[in-house]
């Protein structure tokens, strides 16, 4: 009854020990020297060799040697923290078979040996907290610590997380808060980690340095193989409490949370807060920011605002009232990205046959100087402009290629537009605009009178169509030359398979073969003559043949 009461009074104390102490255990298994000022400790130190806690902390103790516990192999408690200790030996903990919690919290530990953890494998805490590590050995977790549950490395000086957890194969509480991590990477020797056995891993990455969000983050830690996405999410470390930025960078892995059902299954660690930019601060990355608002500034150019924004596949180009006379030369486009321009209220003479005019959707050039567009430029466009604002500016003649565009997505009022004869194109182009479209759009003639353009027709007062007569006679041309041909081909048609052999060595439709299985003759040969003809003894003609 005693021992049981015993018993009760250790759980309160102390939870980690008391999993593996036996109720009936007869003796104190307590080893206490703590707070002695003690800078070393030797194996002649343990009097008792049955104890089950040995508690080192609070001592100024720097090393320790190899052979210190070798006297105690039954402790399952081993508390080192609060000393001085720089590096523990490598075979420090051999001499264990049961140990269950190691504490070394408090210490000034910067490398760990490699071997440390070796055949511990009844060991489910591990503290190391409060130290100055900054790396791991690659072999230092391994799979046979398979009781592992807590693992505390915060307050250390970390830079770089690698997936030391997924080395673990099981469910583990990993604290990495508190250090100075703002990138990942993994250099453990395996490549790709898949958490199949489901393990329940978390990942404490708070109050640490990350900033910018990474793509190749997911890749460092999980493979690049795009089909474990789902378990990648469930391994989601928690990076709340970082100061996260919140631009184009993050987009991917924000999108993709948003398409799965992890959203609302992970909540607390999903409530990751950005940090910048400043408009931005506080909002929760997952929850309260629109996916168009993932953007980045892209290098400036001539002073204009070049905004990346990823969800809608686009670069805006913002340069309105910059005083431009002419369109940039060239603009940052990120792999795919299509441009929405907005060059209004400028100078520009003319639309120019930019490099990037093949990757404009929108244009907007209202309120310019133009005088000139370039139909090469159009040309260009025709594939992915959706809407070209040309309204105020200082045209005369609009190039055909502007079909490119129908009507209603052009603007072009405010044009001093002439009512020339190379325009009357443009009646049609407006007339073919839906009925919604105001179709009001006026041209001067020479006179200086107006008409309305979709009226504009080719009766216009001095317009003679030279070309489109050229045309028609060369045409005319054309035709007469074809029908004398086939007639000819018609009529004659042996002839025309000889002269057609001569010049193309070929024989189209052959009817009459030579008897093959003559070899003697060399040559075959037809002759024609019709004997109804009366001029056919003065010349040769054709009319109808005769085989001979
Ligand atoms: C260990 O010993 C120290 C110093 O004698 C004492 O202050 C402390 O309470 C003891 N701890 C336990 C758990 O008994
Ligand atoms: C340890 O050292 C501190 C400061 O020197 C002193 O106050 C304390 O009494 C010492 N403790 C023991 C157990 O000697
Ligand atoms: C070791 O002793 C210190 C001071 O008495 C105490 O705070 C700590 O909890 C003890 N460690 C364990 C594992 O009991
Ligand atoms: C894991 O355990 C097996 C068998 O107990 C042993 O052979 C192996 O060396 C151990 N591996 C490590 C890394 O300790
Ligand atoms: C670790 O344990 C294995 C068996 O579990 C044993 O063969 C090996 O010698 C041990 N390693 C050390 C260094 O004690
Ligand atoms: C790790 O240690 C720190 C500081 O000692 C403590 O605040 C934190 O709760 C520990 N984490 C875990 C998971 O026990
Ligand atoms: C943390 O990040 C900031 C900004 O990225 C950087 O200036 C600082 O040096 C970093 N601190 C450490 C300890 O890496
Ligand atoms: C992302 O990480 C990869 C490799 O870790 C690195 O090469 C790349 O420069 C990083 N990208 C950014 C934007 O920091
Ligand atoms: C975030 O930035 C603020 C101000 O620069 C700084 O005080 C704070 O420590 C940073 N927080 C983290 C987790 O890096
Ligand atoms: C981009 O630049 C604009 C204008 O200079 C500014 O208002 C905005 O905050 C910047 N955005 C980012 C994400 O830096
Ligand atoms: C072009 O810019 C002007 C001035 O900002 C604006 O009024 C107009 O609606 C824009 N055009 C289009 C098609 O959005
Ligand atoms: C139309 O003709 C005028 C001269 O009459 C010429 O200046 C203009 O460039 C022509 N426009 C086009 C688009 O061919």
């Amino acid at each position: 009854m005693r021992n049981t009461l015993d018993s009760v009074f250790f759980f309160l104390l102390d939870l980690c020990i008391l999993r593996h102490v036996s109720l009936g255990e007869p003796y104190n298994p307590q080893f206490n020297i703590s707070f002695q000022n003690k800078t070393s400790v030797s194996k002649s130190d343990f009097p008792d060799l049955k104890v089950l806690t040995v508690n080192l902390s609070h001592n100024l103790i720097t090393t320790l040697s190899s052979d210190t516990f070798t006297n105690v192999i039954l402790v399952k408690s081993l508390d080192l923290s609060y000393n001085l200790i720089n590096q523990p030996p490598g075979d420090l903990l051999l001499p264990f078979i049961q140990l269950v919690c190691l504490q070394i919290s408090n210490n000034r530990l910067q490398r760990l040996p490699v071997e440390f953890l070796q055949n511990q494998s009844a060991l489910e805490e591990l503290d190391l907290s409060h130290n100055s590590l900054n790396s791991i050995p690659a072999k230092f977790f391994h799979s046979n610590l398979s009781a592992l549950r807590v693992v505390n490395l915060s307050w250390n000086n970390f830079v770089i997380y690698q997936p030391w957890p997924l080395l673990l194969w099981n469910s583990v509480n990993f604290d990495l808060s508190y250090n100075k991590i703002s990138t990942t990477a993994n250099n453990l020797g395996q490549k790709q980690f898949s958490n199949q056995y489901g393990s329940d891993i978390k990942v404490n990455l708070q109050f640490n340095n990350f900033t910018q969000w990474n793509d190749s983050f997911y890749e460092d830690l999980f493979g690049a193989d795009e089909n474990v996405a789902e378990k990648r999410i469930l391994l989601i470390p928690d990076i709340r409490n970082n100061n996260w930025t919140c631009d184009c960078n993050i987009y991917k892995f924000v999108s993709s949370i948003h398409n799965s059902f992890f959203l609302y299954a992970r909540m607390e660690a999903l409530k990751v807060k950005c940090y910048n930019p400043p408009h931005l601060r506080d909002k929760r990355v997952f929850y309260d920011v629109a996916l168009n608002e993932f953007v980045c500034n892209l290098t400036s150019i001539d002073n204009c605002l070049v905004q990346d924004i990823p969800n809608m596949n686009t670069v805006y180009v913002d340069c309105r009232s910059r005083e431009l006379t002419t369109m940039p030369k060239s603009l940052p486009l990120p792999d795919g990205r299509k441009l929405s321009l907005n060059l209004c209220d400028n100078s520009i003479q003319s639309l120019d046959n930019v490099e990037y005019a093949d990757k404009i959707e929108s244009l907007n050039l209202s309120n310019n100087a133009l005088k000139f567009i370039d139909g090469n430029a159009l040309r260009k466009m025709i594939n992915v402009i959706k809407e070209l604002d040309l309204r105020k500016n200082s045209l005369k003649y609009l190039p055909k290629e502007i079909y490119v565009l129908p009507y209603e997505k052009t603007y072009v009022e405010g044009n001093p537009l002439s009512c020339d004869c190379n325009m009357t194109w443009m009646s049609d182009w407006v007339n073919l605009a839906p009925g919604y479209r105001d179709k009001s759009l006026e041209c001067a003639d020479a006179n200086g009178n107006h008409h309305l353009v979709k009226e504009v027709t080719e009766n216009l007062p001095n317009c003679t169509n030279v070309t489109l007569i050229a045309a028609c006679v060369s045409l005319g041309i054309l035709l007469v030359i074809i029908i004398s041909i086939v007639i000819t081909a018609k009529r004659c048609p042996s002839e025309t398979k000889v002269i057609l052999f001569k010049i193309f060595r070929i024989h189209p439709r052959d009817k009459y073969v030579g008897d093959s299985n003559d070899h003697d003759m060399d040559n075959v040969a037809y002759i024609s003559y019709d004997a109804t003809d009366p001029q056919v003894e003065k010349k040769t003609n054709c009319s109808s043949q005769t085989e001979i």
